[in-house]
């Protein structure tokens, strides 16, 4: 389930995902365009869903898609929580920990919560905030990376990674070391401890 999809394609470039139900969740314009867009490629596949999370109740929209819960799941949801509200985003999680079953797994990405205001240190972040909210889109949302483990335990899921900008880059783009230094990338699982050691 790729939440907040915007344009990404890998349902349609991964040779892995053929064969398996993926769901593209994102509002509705966004939805109609990819599916204008995209009319031709491998019809019928993925499923894409249109929700808007700070209104809908993604649950229905799904079920109504054909989403089966139990189903051992991936959400992905990339670029999207710093758009919403907490309601929202803790409504997103608490889905998740209901639909999907144990060792379900949820990777997602968030900015550390000082970036909301501009106060983290970050060259050219407040003029970054301007322009955001000049295009109507402003972030809204973040965390605090040392809340981030006991905010999910209390929701059902587990941490397993959360890692920052520099420690990404460091692994996938070594020769691009710097930007984005509160922008941080997380991996949980379903399920508690006890599950995961049974
Ligand atoms: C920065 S893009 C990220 C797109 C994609 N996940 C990626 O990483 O390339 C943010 C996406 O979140 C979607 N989005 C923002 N607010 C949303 C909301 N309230 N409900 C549903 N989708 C939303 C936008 O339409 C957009 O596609």
């Amino acid at each position: 389930v790729i939440l907040g999809a915007g344009f990404d394609c890998r349902a349609l470039r991964l040779k892995e995902l053929a064969g398996l139900p993926v769901f593209e969740v994102d509002r509705a314009p966004m939805v109609a365009f990819k599916n204008g867009l995209l009319a031709g490629a491998m019809r019928g596949r993925p499923i894409r869903v249109a929700v808007d999370f700070q209104q809908d109740v993604l649950e229905d929209r799904l079920r109504e898609a054909g989403f089966a819960p139990g189903v051992k799941t991936l959400f992905l949801w990339e670029g999207v929580t710093n758009y919403l509200d907490a309601k929202s985003v803790g409504a997103v999680f608490d889905f998740a920990v209901r639909a999907a079953p144990s060792g379900s797994r949820f990777i997602f990405t968030y900015i550390h919560a000082d970036a909301v205001d501009g106060s983290f240190p970050a060259p050219g972040l407040r003029k970054l905030l301007g322009r955001l909210r000049e295009s109507g889109e402003p972030w809204t949302f973040g965390f605090r990376p040392e809340e981030v483990p006991g905010y999910l335990a209390a929701k059902g899921l587990r941490l397993k990674a959360d890692l920052g900008a520099v420690d990404y880059r460091a692994r996938y783009l070594p020769g691009r070391p710097e930007g984005y230094e509160f922008y941080r990338v997380a991996l949980a699982e379903t399920g508690s401890e006890s599950d995961a050691a049974g």
